[in-house]
């Protein structure tokens, strides 16, 4: 969502904000702003549409000199995407801009107090309102007034604000949304992400909740909530340039895809010590844990899905996988023996944070697998798993869901041994076959090198359905929505042995279906399903091991990944999803990395 850069050094600060808000595209925004400060004067430009739009309209930032800057990229919450409700917004006396990530959620009532002092509102925005208090409140000493304003908030915010009467300062403060200073020689940055600071700088502060921030080329002063100046560690990000480029691929999607054998490996080698799974970070007694509950949104949520199959099989514990957005007011059952996993790969999604908090407050221990390091879920956390997948840009999670699998595994196979519900030689073979994961990634990667041409026979079509059976029924959750989030087309997963019961109506001649068949259990019973769809006249692709020679007879159309123990097959078996879906999505002309209406972060409700 929502994307905030500032820089302060001893060049044209245009140029760099426009860079960064680049950086920050993936996010998702429909607006986009800068504004820079120059010879006493707040100069803005603001756009609707593209970053390229900004671009051209100031020259690439030409049209805009002056060393200290801020930028934003939008996505519309409060008023349409417009160039007036685009960010930054202006103080009536012209002395304060300020941009803004999150939700100020009595805006209403501030900003009908504001009017009746007779501030003037340009916009139909949120945001408006906190550059109008910061000029009401100012009095010379900036850092009381952004305080003072901070104090008449609520909701969420990153903000980044410029000042006439400090030149060469930026300013920022935060509360529940991230907000990142770029350390760097001579100059000095903030953003909302690392991916807008990683060409600049590796060195970073994390600003926490309440906190304040002065920034000047060579000095950045950080303050906490009371207004007492505080020295910050500053951290060093292991992502570097490479990683958040394409590195010669047609889209970040792609790369991704391609990166997780690596990403995999990342989250497993490290913890395979001396033929034993070490989760350092899990300081638990595993022995007190009567129920696991797994909560994320959308694709974290489909990967808690299929965990829960294998942590139940191996542990015998009783698990329960919750939307965020519903268990957070849902009065949940739970209390001191309930273990919370949170899955996020961004660490930031609103609904997950606040269903964590509710959690917590009932007694729950949290064990966040996140990827964003020093994000606000793993920041909430009682422990940690970061699954180490790198930067992951494109909206459509690829490499961060089969990382976040790859935790689920590793925990499950962990805590199996931990609670002795498995032999040695059991969690032996279970060590082997988890080590083996990213080899068997990039053997179905290379098997599946042909998707491109089997999706020529899937994309002309408005809606396609997705079955499968327990594991592969949570698959079907996930292939259904890479497919619609990226190609617009209405894909539907069903439990293969549901269809019958109503959906099958929707069946008719040439209907593409999914079948999955990774799960050996069950093969036989979801066949028996394809051949009900078949005689329907549906269209059949299925995804099953290589070595299954009965689907042949069945199927039109075969995608077959490496034969694997079917409590882990899902991480292989989702990759010529993620495949049949950016291929089909390329077909259809599909703006792939940035579809349309998403953002990559979700950090309202
Ligand atoms: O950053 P998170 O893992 O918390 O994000 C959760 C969902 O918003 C995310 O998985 C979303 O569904 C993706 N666009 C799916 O590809």
């Amino acid at each position: 969502m929502c994307g905030i850069v500032g820089f302060t050094g001893s060049e044209n600060a245009a140029p760099i904000i426009l860079g960064g808000l680049e950086k920050l595209e993936y996010r998702g925004y429909d607006s986009a702003g800068i504004a820079v400060l120059n010879e006493g004067k707040i100069n803005i430009t603001k756009v609707t549409g593209r970053i390229a739009v900004l671009n051209e309209k100031t020259e690439n930032g030409a049209l805009l000199p002056g060393t200290a800057a801020i930028g934003h990229t939008r996505w519309a919450t409060h008023g349409a995407p417009t160039d007036t409700n685009a960010h930054p917004h202006k103080s009536n006396n012209g002395k304060f801009a300020v941009v803004h990530n999150g939700i100020i959620e009595n805006y209403l009532e501030l900003k009908s107090s504001l009017t009746e002092k007779g501030y003037y509102f340009e916009s139909e925005t949120d945001t408006e309102v906190v550059v109008h208090l910061l000029e009401m409140y100012y009095n010379g000493d900036i850092k009381k007034c952004v305080r003072k304003v901070a104090s008449k908030l609520k909701g969420s915010y990153a903000l980044g604000i410029l000042c006439t009467d400090e030149p060469g300062k930026i300013f920022a403060t935060k509360l529940s949304s991230p907000l990142i200073i770029g350390i760097g020689a001579g100059e000095n940055y903030f953003a909302s992400d690392v991916t807008a600071l990683v060409n600049h700088t590796q060195n970073v502060i994390y600003l926490e909740d309440g906190e304040y921030a002065e920034i000047s080329p060579y000095e950045i002063k950080t303050f906490d909530c009371t207004g007492a100046e505080i020295k910050k560690a500053p951290s060093r990000i292991d992502w570097d340039i490479q990683a958040a480029e394409k590195g010669g691929y047609e889209h970040f999607m792609l790369k991704e895809i391609m990166e997780q054998p690596r990403a995999v490996k990342s989250a497993i080698t490290p913890r395979i010590k001396d033929e034993k799974i070490v989760l350092e970070d899990l300081n638990l007694d595993l022995s007190k844990v009567r129920n696991i509950l797994i909560t994320a949104c959308g694709s974290a949520y489909y990967a808690g899905c299929a965990g829960k199959y294998t942590i139940e099989k191996l542990c015998r514990i009783p698990v329960q996988v919750e939307l965020a957005s519903e268990l957070r007011y849902s009065d949940p059952i739970i209390d001191e023996s309930t273990l919370l996993i949170v899955l996020s790969q961004s660490g930031e999604t609103a609904d997950t944070i606040a269903a964590m908090k509710e959690c917590s407050k009932r007694g729950a221990k949290t064990l966040a697998i996140v990827n964003v390091v020093g994000s606000t879920i793993a920041k909430l956390a009682d422990f940690i798993l970061y699954t180490h997948a790198g930067p992951e840009i494109a909206v459509a999670t690829t490499k961060g869901y089969t990382t976040q699998l790859t935790l689920l595994y590793l925990f499950a196979v962990y805590a199996a041994n931990n609670l002795g519900k498995i032999t040695q030689d059991e969690y032996k073979n279970l060590i082997n076959e988890l080590a083996s994961i990213p080899k068997l990634l990039q053997n179905t990667i290379d098997m599946n090198s042909k998707i491109g041409n089997t999706a020529k026979r899937y994309f002309n079509t408005d809606s396609m359905f997705f079955i499968g059976r327990n594991t592969d029924y949570a698959l079907a959750l996930e292939g259904a929505l890479k497919m619609k989030e990226i190609s617009y087309i209405h894909a539907e997963s069903y439990a293969a042995g549901e269809l019958k019961h109503g959906t099958i109506a929707l069946i008719s001649e040439g209907t593409p279906v999914i079948a999955l068949l990774c799960n050996e259990d069950i093969t036989e019973k979801t066949m028996s399903n394809i051949l009900e769809v078949k005689s329907r006249g549906a269209r059949v692709l299925a995804v099953c091991f290589n070595d299954n020679k009965k689907i042949t007879m069945l199927a039109n159309d075969i995608i077959s990944v490496p034969r694997f123990n079917s409590i882990f097959s899902p991480i292989l078996e989702i990759v010529p999803l993620q495949l049949l879906a950016y291929y089909v999505a390329k077909l259809n002309g599909c703006d792939i990395d940035k579809p349309k209406n998403l953002a990559k972060s979700v950090t309202v409700e």
